[in-house]
């Protein structure tokens, strides 16, 4: 037995949301959507030059307009939300109203290794202060990023742990949990 509802995944930027849900599709014969990549694919521009050219706010309102999108499809589907997404209230409903939230839930640290040399995430570039090295700047964008969005993330109906762990573990313990969720 399968859920019969899209599967969303939730997450910081490197908590194995794309990696994981492509695997996750795969195992449960369902269609995989990255919404970043819906977005690049829709206005034609890496997610990284519709901030520079259009600002965070612009990149909301498609990250939006996209998922509803998407939704209109009559495949289930597991879909890879940004990282930031679940900021957002709308799309906290939208994603209940419609299936399964899963919070990829990943520490700190490892985020840190997993988007240490990563260029292509716009929130996570920060200037370093007076006396603070590039790493440390990230280190302190993340973990502040972190703190003021866990607990939204918190509200997914199913949280999982990626620290630490092989894409086939984590997919593996997925379709464990959401078939308990039946
Ligand atoms: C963002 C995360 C990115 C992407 C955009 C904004 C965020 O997605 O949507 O750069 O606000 O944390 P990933 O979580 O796939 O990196």
């Amino acid at each position: 037995m399968k859920p019969r509802r899209h599967i969303f995944l939730i997450g910081f930027s490197g908590s194995g949301k794309s990696t994981l849900g492509r695997v996750l599709a795969t195992k449960l014969e369902y269609r995989f959507i990255d919404l970043d990549a819906v977005i690049e694919e829709y206005a034609r521009q890496s997610v990284s030059e519709v901030f520079a050219k259009k600002g965070e706010a612009a990149f909301r309102r498609l990250e939006k307009a996209q998922l509803e999108r998407v939704l209109g499809s009559t495949r289930i589907q597991v879909i890879a939300l940004g990282g930031g997404a679940f900021e957002s209230a709308d799309i906290r409903r939208i994603a209940r109203c419609n299936g399964v939230t899963i919070f990829l839930n990943c520490s700190q640290r490892e985020l840190y290794r997993r988007l240490r040399n990563v260029g292509n995430r716009p929130l996570l570039e920060v200037k370093p202060r007076p006396n603070e090295t590039p790493t440390q700047a990230k280190m302190r964008r993340i973990r502040h990023l972190f703190k003021k969005r866990l607990a939204n993330y918190r509200t997914a109906d199913l949280i999982l742990s990626t620290t630490g762990k092989s894409v086939a573990q984590s997919a593996g313990r997925l379709v464990q949990l959401l078939m308990g969720l039946l």
